[in-house]
């Protein structure tokens, strides 16, 4: 990057966080941006933020990235200016060399999301250089976070960085045997990752109701269970797939049923697989399952994960998801394991867990995070290696 100091660096972040009453719920994403933001900062540059905020169809309060400004500071601990599109050039002319500014968000330009060249080029007048560090908006062909990188001399941020770097040892160039967990609601979500993992890992672990789906293809009756009746010969292809790739594929054999979905149901039991009855719905793995799926970790070198094992939201079916992320957790704090998660509810869980801190990385994104474990190439990142 050579001298930065006074130049106007557009930095794109993900700054699209979770609020609730007026607040910012979760500030992972915040704080994530903080190594590149100082860094530029410390080195002169005036760091100009650009980011979306939500899914506006045009300008308004509800997705002004204003609301962020003070939270920002807050997380960074110097003080953030704020850039309205109207006389963002003026605003931007009076900023210092080591200020740091949020733009208002991107999407407020409908060339934003199309890509539009005029669009990328009315954000790059207000930069001399580059810089995403947003892998999260990565799959995103859009004007800032893929049209910038071709208009003005680009480079990668830090959390891009290490979202890469993670990646490749979970999934690019990793140490075997590999095993991911692959869990949530429903399997038609997830096709596609399910077909490329069976090539690249040697264990995958399927949980959370898409799991229903396979055992339904296996010929177990689950019940009321949450269960895709018509992919059942998806299940089998990738059945197929697996086996010829070598991949186990590992299914639970005790599950936890309730005849009602609400936490701590009466009804709640645990039974072989084979034993569900006809107004029962399976909304954990069981026991004996989760111990089993310990010692697949115990024997692996890489996990990548995403989606809880159960409906996790409600207890007791929190139950295997926490316990197996502690067995994770724990392996990965004796150097046994490289362990890389993500997703939102991935890593919902393992704060649940309290155990998001042992893993070796957890990524902030949640669909680039799924479209790279479809082996797809993201916008925003084939563009910086371009
Ligand atoms: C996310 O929240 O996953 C990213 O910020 C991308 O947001 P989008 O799905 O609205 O493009």
């Amino acid at each position: 990057m050579g001298d930065i100091s006074g130049k106007r660096v557009l930095v794109r972040e993900d700054l699209n966080v979770p609020m609730a009453d007026g607040q910012v719920s979760d500030d992972t994403r915040l704080r994530a941006t903080l190594p590149t933001v100082t860094e530029l900062a410390d080195r002169g540059a005036i760091v100009l933020i650009l980011a979306h905020f939500g899914r506006p169809k045009g300008p308004s309060a509800e997705f002004s990235l204003h609301q962020i400004v003070a939270p920002y500071a807050a997380v960074l601990g110097r003080p953030v200016h704020y850039v309205d599109w109207e006389g963002d050039a003026a605003a931007v002319a009076k900023l210092q060399p080591g200020d740091v500014a949020i733009v208002e968000n991107t999407r407020f330009f409908g060339g934003e999301e199309k890509n539009d060249p005029a669009t990328v080029a009315r954000f790059a007048s207000l930069g001399d250089l580059y810089v995403n560090d947003a892998f999260s908006a990565a799959h995103r062909a859009h004007a800032s976070t893929e049209g910038l990188a071709h208009v003005l001399p680009a480079f990668a941020g830090r959390e891009m960085e290490a979202e890469l770097d993670a990646l490749d040892k979970a999934l690019g160039n990793p140490e075997h045997p590999v095993a991911a967990v692959v869990g949530g609601a429903k399997v038609s979500t997830k096709l596609d990752v399910l077909k490329h993992l069976v090539d690249k890992v040697d264990h995958l672990i399927i949980g959370g109701g898409m799991a229903n789906t396979f055992l339904a293809a296996r010929g177990v009756n689950v019940g009321k269970s949450l269960c895709e009746h018509d992919l059942t010969g998806t299940a089998d292809e990738i059945f197929a797939a697996a086996e010829a790739a070598n991949c186990t594929i590992h299914l639970p054999y005790d599950v936890v049923v309730s005849k009602e979905f609400a936490a701590n149901p009466p009804s709640l039991r645990t039974c072989n697989v084979h034993e569900v009855a006809a107004d029962e719905m399976i909304l954990d793995i069981g026991p004996a399952a989760t111990e089993a799926l310990a010692d697949v970790l115990k024997n692996c070198r890489t996990l990548v994960w995403n989606g809880p094992l159960g409906a996790f939201e409600t207890p007791p079916f929190d139950t295997a998801t926490v316990a197996l992320a502690r067995t994770a957790a724990a392996l990965t704090s004796e150097g046994s394991l490289v362990s890389v998660a993500g997703g939102g509810d991935t890593v919902a869980a393992l704060n649940q867990a309290g155990v998001a801190d042992q893993f070796t990385f957890v990524s902030t994104a949640g669909g680039a995070f799924l479209e790279w474990m479809e082996g797809k190439e993201l916008p925003g990142v084939a563009a910086l290696s371009r």
